[in-house]
């Protein structure tokens, strides 16, 4: 098996951890992981879980060297909308220096990277020069709900005991610019249904007379934001810490991450940005409020003159620290009872959270992070904050009193969630080279 071999056995199981008919395929995935790491030589167990398994698995004890912990998640999102791929979502396949298939950058090509890493160092130096364990789990992207009971187990999280955790489930900058990040956003995700009338009705015969439940939704969300784009929500931004000067200076030189870059990336004419912070200050450190989806009334062909029962729009805030999630939901339904006119009925639901994560960039196994990513990619990284979301991050870290460290190898252009997913194989090579190096210089640091 080469180590492209490897990637494309991984990427060909679609463990897509949503939907319950591929709840088989999460868990063969995790079986595929125990044989790989136990070939290596790991000590790897599968654990059952109440949705899906999780795989610890551990290299045989180094005295006196630090143990570090790796993250990552082998479940994968689903594929829709499926017409959209040019290759099969679960068939891996490689153009123009690509590799092609859902999880091929989020986050299956992230781990089999560092997996590779392990074994290049096992194959040049017949073992790994410290203690490594590999902590992948199959629910990160529907909220790692039972990694979440996991850690509250008796002897887990002696189990676990490392000196620093990595994550391999984040971002890059560009091909030659990698990201040493130190921060992740919080998340909170709810949902708005307004209702009205019993059935729906007739909009010439009641229209004027009765809410229309589209309308006054859309009037509720737009009075959360005011004309600065500011979240005028009440208490919303109490305990949010504002961004240092050090980073708005680090941030202005990350490449692709100017206003007109960013612009140009996401297809918009413009950059719409809350007045005073640049789109990287927005996306790196600013809590947001979104609208995920919205949905209600007729929504086939031509047209149809209703007034619908109901409406509803799926929301969530990223958050930064300093941000409670939970509190943060109560503050959002508060909102929304105050400005609910008494034409309609409310029902807000509150789905899942996790915190914000911010760790110190500067520790002594944090620069020899940043000299693994430097001497693997010919450059030294840029500082970042990331945008997105590991909601177990936060609370991994604090259960076991350790930083988390960011090395990710998401290009902006992976379509990570996207159809046509893919990883740069020269990324996913120097990838394993970087995961080789980290483990490397990691092993000289005092634990
Ligand atoms: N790997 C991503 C998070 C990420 C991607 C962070 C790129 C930084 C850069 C993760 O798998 C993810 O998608 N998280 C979700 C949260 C989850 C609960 C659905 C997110 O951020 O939306
Ligand atoms: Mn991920
Ligand atoms: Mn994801």
């Amino acid at each position: 098996m080469t180590k492209l071999d490897d990637l494309c056995a991984f990427l060909s199981i679609p463990s897509v951890s949503a939907e319950p008919q591929h709840a088989k395929d999460v868990e063969y995935c995790a079986d595929f992981l125990v044989e790989k790491l136990s070939s290596l030589g790991f000590s790897a167990t599968k654990h059952l879980t109440e949705i899906h398994p999780i795989v610890v698995a551990r290299s045989p004890r180094v005295e006196g060297k630090p143990t570090v912990l790796i993250y990552g998640h082998y479940d994968v999102m689903p594929v829709d909308p499926i017409d959209e791929w040019e290759s099969p979502p679960f068939t891996p396949t490689i153009r123009g220096g690509r590799i092609y298939a859902r999880g091929a950058s989020d986050d299956k090509g992230e781990i089999m990277a560092h997996i590779l890493g392990a074994q290049e160092l096992i194959e040049e130096d017949g073992a790994l020069p410290l203690n490594v364990i590999y902590l992948l789990e199959g629910e990160e992207e529907r909220g790692s709900y039972s990694l979440h009971d996991y850690l509250k187990k008796p002897g887990v999280l002696e189990e676990l005991a490392c000196d620093i955790i990595v994550v391999s489930d984040t971002g890059m900058a560009a091909p030659e610019v990698p990201s040493f990040s130190y921060g992740l956003k919080g998340l909170c995700c709810f949902e708005l249904e307004v209702s009205g009338p019993a059935m729906d009705l007739h909009s010439g015969i009641f229209g004027g007379a009765v809410a229309n439940p589209i309308t006054t939704l859309c009037e509720m969300i737009a009075t959360t934001h005011d004309a600065q784009r500011r979240i005028t929500i009440e208490g919303f931004y109490d305990g949010v810490c504002e961004i240092a000067d050090w980073e708005k200076d680090s941030w202005r030189r990350v490449p692709g991450m100017s206003n007109a870059e960013l612009a140009q990336l996401t297809g918009v004419p413009e950059l719409q940005t809350e007045q005073g912070y640049s789109g990287a200050e927005c996306v790196y450190a600013r809590p947001t409020f979104e609208l995920n989806g919205i949905s209600g009334g007729y929504e086939g062909e031509g047209s149809k003159t209703v007034i619908p029962t109901k409406a509803l729009a799926k929301m969530s805030c990223r958050l930064v620290p300093g941000q409670d999630p939970v509190d943060i939901m109560n503050k959002v339904e508060a909102h929304f009872r105050k400005v609910c006119p008494a034409g309609v009925r409310m029902k807000f639901t509150k789905q899942h959270a996790g915190d914000a994560y911010m760790s110190d960039p500067h520790s002594p196994l944090g620069k020899a992070a940043q000299r693994a990513l430097e001497l693997t990619f010919g450059n030294p990284p840029v500082l970042v904050r990331e945008g997105g979301s590991i909601p177990i991050v936060a609370e991994l870290s604090k259960r076991l009193g350790k930083d988390a460290l960011f090395l990710g190898l998401d290009l902006p252009d992976a379509r990570i969630h996207s159809p046509n997913e893919n990883m740069r194989l020269d990324i996913f090579e120097k990838g394993i080279t970087m995961a080789k190096t980290l483990l490397r210089l990691m092993s000289d640091v005092a634990p």
